[in-house]
């Protein structure tokens, strides 16, 4: 079996952890490689849904080991009480869940320094999901970090978490936040610990084996193409590599080991949080939001909503390396007569092919639309590509042709058998 990468190609909640769900049929490991409980992962099995933040989407079902990689940052508190509302709904946590010891935490200073840095920001605001990802990747790249395999000894910790709370308790106080007292955080963190010892172990080594003995491996990414903090639309992207890329350096598993890149893509796009969306429409927002449908599934906020960017796709599909494409929530258009679909921009008179590595400029783009009919009937009862109604067969189509990938995957739902594999 061949090891996948699954990317989201847009600005995340593609519908990525129903695809991951759906593809664990073929594989024995799920990865997390980066972001953290940032993520918002929905998975509905029958009458049950699941939102899953840092824990692998593969954890819901038996016999899949899933590991919490190297480039992952982990909030332990937050990853106690994944773990406790799984197993409390009758979900094994044991031996299926692997984490790396040389993950960074989040720290409670990182998710203050998040709100602060917000509020500072004002109408410049990023609109983080304030789980403190930036400032503890900031402190990962600044080398200050504190990782899980300090967590294991007491006394290390202790002394490192006194060296670093000192620290930052200086800068809190300068933004006129109050400072974290020390022994309930090391009791909190310390009781967390013993919680995730059984889990904690070089996952690098882990998966190597793992390969050697012929299992495959999928790469759940977190967030999207556009939230990747090199790729993105900066500054108003997430703080890791959501790109394939970071499959490689947040798992250790090389490049030449990974065989397919899934690109997951709505049949429109969203986007939560604030930057550039040139083909951001509220009419279709209204839309989708009256049928219920687009609600952060990690903060409950309203997403934007728009049309099918094929600009942004392309690229996305460039810089993953995007074998095949899984195109989702093609059912939230069942009922629009007039689907659009982004195929240029134009900026200041100029018609461009690829979005602007500038996030002002990106913002002054206006889209070039090409219209499809819609096909107003619903699809998700269909399970055949032939099934669908013609003009969603072309939509779909269109957007595989622009995009310049093999369509795998249609979703038409989100339970596990509304999928359509071609
Ligand atoms: P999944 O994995 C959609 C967005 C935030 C914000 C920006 C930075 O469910 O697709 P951060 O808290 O990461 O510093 O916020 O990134 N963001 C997401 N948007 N889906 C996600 O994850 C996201 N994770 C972060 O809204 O705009
Ligand atoms: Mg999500």
């Amino acid at each position: 079996m061949a090891n996948t990468i699954l990317v989201g190609a847009q600005w995340g909640d593609e519908g990525k952890g129903k695809i991951i769900d759906y593809l664990t049929d073929d594989a024995d490991i799920v990865v997390r490689s980066q972001g953290g409980n940032n993520a918002g992962h929905t998975i509905v099995h029958g009458t049950k849904k699941f939102v899953l933040h840092l824990i692998p989407s593969g954890i819901l079902r038996r016999g899949k080991t899933c590991v919490i990689g190297n480039g992952v940052v982990v909030d332990p508190v937050a990853l106690v009480g994944e773990i406790d509302g799984l197993r409390g709904r009758g979900i094994k946590v044991g031996k299926n869940l692997l984490l790396s010891d040389s993950a960074h935490l989040v720290m409670p200073w990182h998710r203050l320094l998040d709100e602060q840095r917000e509020v500072r920001k004002g109408k410049n605001k990023i609109g983080t999901t304030k789980r403190g990802i930036g400032p503890a990747y900031g402190d990962k790249a600044a080398r200050t970090g504190l990782r899980v395999g300090d967590l294991l000894d007491k006394d290390v910790f202790a002394q490192k978490l006194k060296l670093r709370l000192g620290e930052n308790n200086a800068v809190l106080k300068s933004l006129g936040a109050k400072p974290i007292a020390y022994q309930p955080l090391l009791k909190s963190y310390l009781a967390a610990a013993k919680v995730l010892r059984p889990h904690v172990t070089n996952t690098v080594v882990w998966l190597h084996d793992t390969m050697s003995r012929g299992k495959s491996l999928l790469f759940e990414g977190a967030q999207g193409t556009y939230l990747d903090i090199d790729h993105g639309t900066y500054p108003f992207v997430t703080s890791s590599n959501t790109t394939a890329g970071g499959a490689c350096t947040g798992s250790g598993v090389p490049p030449h080991r990974m065989d397919t890149v899934i690109g997951v893509m709505k049949a429109y796009t969203t986007r939560v949080g604030e930057g550039p969306f040139p083909t951001e429409d509220d009419a279709l927002g209204d839309m989708l939001h009256g049928m219920g449908r687009e609600f952060g599934a990690t903060t409950g906020r309203a997403r934007r909503c728009g049309w099918f960017d094929a600009v942004a796709t392309h690229y996305a599909s460039m810089i993953n390396g995007i074998d095949k494409i899984a195109i989702t929530n093609l059912d939230g258009l069942d009922a629009v007569p007039v689907i659009k679909v982004c195929t240029a921009y134009k900026l200041d008179g100029k018609t461009l092919r690829h979005p602007p590595t500038d996030a002002a400029e990106w913002a002054r783009c206006r889209p070039v639309y090409r219209k499809f009919p819609g096909w107003m009937k619903p699809t998700s009862g269909v399970r055949r590509f032939q099934d669908l109604p013609p003009n969603a067969r072309r939509y779909v189509r269109a957007l595989a042709d622009l995009t310049g990938a093999k369509l795998g995957i249609v979703s038409v739902g989100a339970a596990h058998d509304e999928t359509i594999r071609l």
